[in-house]
């Protein structure tokens, strides 16, 4: 595995790679992906295996403009509408899956869906126009476990599974894309939140978004499953007093003397607070603590996500 910086050069070689059936870690404004050519089924399947990922878990594949996705992809006014104000950006929608897709059908996980992203990332979209191809990229981690925000957590946890990783630096947006599913007009579905929020979602198609009936032995998103995004430490959440030995992750001013603290954000702002939330979770593991405490996060806007993801990491494994 290299690490590469981002020059013009560097990504074609990761396009080359990529073209190659390699797979290549690259920064997104939300979350390092692990990219393999959508295309290449052999390439695709070498994503499971380098990520753990169970097979029933499906991917997103990634296009340098919404004109590409559209090409490939037939959609709805209402898709095509949300791609319009979101794309490029942290929005994923699920749509039918064409008869004639190019796209692996390893990457759908025998469903008849496709999950596309256009992502709003310099890097990204010079590597996704190189390629000429969709790129398939789950979140750079071993499944289950915290999401990468910068080049160093994808290479602790993943330098032997990949052949290059494209430095960045620090992800924008630090939580993973927002999924709709846009399959039926009537009733767009959150399958997963994040960046784009449900208000701001609702306001641009005038009607409400449907939120998937709670079942997390059989999510509508086959991602979205109780467990996910561990540290190794046990976490709780909703703490104001946290318990001697915790890493306490606070977001405001803490009001405590607890000496192992981390700050979201210490102005309490929900996106300062997105950004920083993966990292606070590998720091606070890099200590080698037993438990994270974690303090209570408002669930409006962008704290919805932030709390589903710790949520997520505080779930019995
Ligand atoms: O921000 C992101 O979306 C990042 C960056 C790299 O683009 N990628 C990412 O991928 O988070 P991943 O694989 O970690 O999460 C993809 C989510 C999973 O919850 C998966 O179940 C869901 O999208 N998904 C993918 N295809 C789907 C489909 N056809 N139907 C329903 N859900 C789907
Ligand atoms: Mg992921």
């Amino acid at each position: 595995m290299t690490i590469l910086t981002a020059s013009d050069a560097h990504i074609r070689q990761a396009a080359d790679s990529l073209r190659n059936g390699g797979l290549v870690a690259f920064p997104t404004e939300t979350v390092y992906g692990l990219g393999a050519n959508a295309c290449d089924e052999h390439a695709v399947a070498n994503i499971y295996a380098a990520k753990n990922r169970p097979q029933f878990n499906p991917l997103i594949s990634h296009y340098a403009s919404s004109e590409a996705v559209f090409a490939d992809i037939d959609s709805n006014p209402t898709a095509r509408m949300l791609a319009s104000h979101f794309w490029p950006g942290p929005m994923t929608l699920v749509l039918d899956r064409p008869t004639d897709c190019q796209i692996s059908t390893l990457a759908s996980a025998g469903q008849n869906s496709v999950a596309v992203r256009v992502p709003a990332h310099r890097i990204a979209l010079k590597l996704l126009s190189a390629c000429g191809f969709p790129v398939v990229a789950p979140s750079a981690n071993p499944s289950g476990k915290i999401s990468p925000s910068c080049a160093e957590h994808v290479a602790r946890a993943m330098a032997d599974k990949i052949d290059i990783i494209l430095d960045g630096g620090w992800c924008e947006r630090g939580l993973e894309s927002t999924v709709i599913d846009c399959r039926d007009e009537d009733h767009i579905m959150l399958l997963r939140p994040g960046p784009v929020t449900k208000s701001e979602i609702e306001a641009i198609i005038e009607r409400p978004v449907i939120l998937p009936a709670h079942d997390s032995n059989m999510p509508a998103s086959p991602g979205q499953l109780a467990s996910h995004y561990a540290p190794d430490a046990r976490l709780i959440m909703d703490v104001t007093t946290p318990p001697d030995g915790a890493v306490y992750i606070s977001f405001g001013v803490a009001k405590t003397d607890n000496p192992l603290n981390l700050s979201l954000s210490e102005t309490g702002n929900l996106h300062e607070a997105a950004a920083n939330l993966f990292n606070c979770l590998h720091q606070a593991d890099a200590t080698g603590c037993d438990l994270i405490a974690v303090s209570p996060i408002p669930q409006t806007g962008l704290g919805r996500a932030i709390n589903d993801r710790l949520k997520r990491a505080a779930a019995p494994r």
